[in-house]
């Protein structure tokens, strides 16, 4: 059935939804998987096993999410651009939730406000590709789509998509949220970790020192408040923190053999993570994507880029969030640093307008992207921070809530995206470039980056 929304653009909407609906629309960005069969026996095999996360979860992030929509607290959503089945170690995952944690605080401190920490973790796997295929020296592959398809390294067996890294890509997810949830449950993201968060190679930059004054700051207010006779070792407020996991939802197979009718409400989640995203290249609202995510009742969020419309955004909401809960719907504003204020601002005005209550972040690397004359893909930190800058400019402008942030990160030292307080230059990049898609920010640029946000917040 096709329908025009009140905006008067005509979007297709089946009237009823089921996991199965998506089907009947066009899904883009799906590998060319060369055995259906088997495809099918594997995602059957995942449709039968425990769901990642649950419904009432999903749930509590909803409601942390509608205090964002309402300008009460602040959204870092962070992490891999593609996780590694190859580089998958429990020191990897503690030291990326060790930055995360960083900036929370550093944020929560300076900015005055809730955090909800998000981590792009634990099923980030599927990526999509500006080409279904790469040509070098003539020779003509399958893109890399993410370990959860394929390898990267450019032979023809590597490109092969393979259906079993489906059932390996659920696997090492579940162990990533076994260790997160220990970590962050059991004593480790305890406040009073504080220190302990901040990594030698980063403590030794101007940042690291910067972050040990405020973490300085806040024993002394832990060690004030246990003599007033409260215990902040003890108290659960402190002891531990709400850390959720989300991806992007590209893989809408995988995503339906995780999608359960939750027991208390009957309602459907995609229980693959708590927060479910959709790419720029796949919010098209006639697309598979959007029918599948508007039917799940998890908060999900939509990339915005420079060609999307008002028109396109308010369909969105009206498509995604039809009955206007808060903290359903995020807006991931990727517009680019030269572009943000100019072509954010409208989108803002306009949904405004409409009365849709929205969360906006913004995603400061996807828009700055570009080949380095050494032929990497890098980025350059003084345009992730201007491109912040520019969105909380366009929020001023608009009156609206620069509501968080989403970033490419990990908690190792690589040279991926040049500048910083190192000032890493293109040569540099050769040193630790380890990334198998996007460049990401190492932990020194990404406690720096926090504080410039949190700079952004107090004004
Ligand atoms: C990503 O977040 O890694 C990504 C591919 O982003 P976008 O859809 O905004 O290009
Ligand atoms: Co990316």
């Amino acid at each position: 059935m096709r329908q025009c929304n009140r905006s008067g653009t005509l979007v297709a909407m089946t009237a009823t939804w089921s996991p199965e609906t998506w089907h009947a629309h066009v899904a883009q960005q799906q590998p060319e998987w060369p055995d259906q069969t088997e495809v099918a026996d594997v995602l059957s095999q995942i449709s039968k096993l425990p769901p990642l996360v649950f419904a009432g979860e999903a749930r509590d992030l909803t409601e942390q999410l509608g205090e964002v929509a309402q300008g009460k607290a602040f959204l870092l959503q962070a992490g891999d651009c593609a996780e590694s089945f190859d580089s998958f170690s429990a020191a990897g995952i503690r030291d990326r939730l060790k930055v995360i944690l960083q900036m929370a605080v550093v944020l929560t401190y300076s900015g005055g406000l809730p955090v909800v920490k998000v981590g792009r973790i634990a099923g980030q796997f599927a990526k999509p590709r500006s080409s279904n295929t790469e040509t070098i020296d003539g020779v003509e592959l399958p893109s890399f789509r993410g370990h959860i398809v394929n390898a990267p390294s450019f032979d023809g067996s590597a490109r092969k998509p393979e259906p079993q890294r489906l059932m390996q890509a659920y696997n090492q997810s579940a162990s990533t949220l076994n260790l997160l949830r220990a970590f962050t449950k059991g004593g480790f993201a305890n406040l009073a970790q504080v220190h302990a968060w901040n990594q030698e190679f980063v403590a030794a930059s101007p940042q690291g020192k910067r972050y040990q004054q405020l973490a300085d700051g806040i024993e002394a207010a832990l060690r004030f408040m246990n003599s007033c006779g409260i215990d902040a070792e003890d108290d659960p407020r402190l002891d531990g923190v709400n850390f959720y996991t989300s991806h992007e939802a590209l893989l809408l197979g995988y995503e339906q053999a995780l999608t359960r009718q939750d027991s208390l409400t009957g309602d459907w989640y995609d229980c693959s993570a708590h927060m479910v995203w959709i790419g720029e290249r796949t919010r098209q609202l006639d697309g598979a994507h959007v029918e599948f995510l508007r039917g799940v009742h998890n908060p999900i969020g939509c990339k915005v880029g420079p060609t999307a419309t008002t028109a396109d955004v308010i369909g969105l909401c009206e498509a995604l969030n039809p009955d206007q809960i808060p903290g359903r719907l995020t807006f991931i504003s990727r517009m680019g640093a030269d572009n943000v204020t100019e072509k954010l601002t409208p989108l803002l005005e306009a949904v405004n307008e409409s009365g849709h209550p929205v969360v906006w972040a913004c995603d400061p690397m996807h828009g700055n992207t570009f080949t380095s004359d050494t032929g990497r893909k890098t980025r350059h930190f003084d345009a992730i921070c201007r491109e912040v800058e520019g969105f909380f400019a366009a929020h001023d402008a608009a009156g609206t809530w620069a509501g968080g942030i989403h970033i490419e990160l990990t908690g190792e030292d690589v040279t991926e995206c040049l500048g910083g307080s190192d000032e890493l230059n293109h040569d540099d990049l050769e040193a630790r470039y380890e990334t198998i898609c996007d460049p990401r920010l190492n932990g020194r640029q990404s406690i720096d980056l926090a504080f410039r946000v949190a700079e952004q917040l107090q004004r």
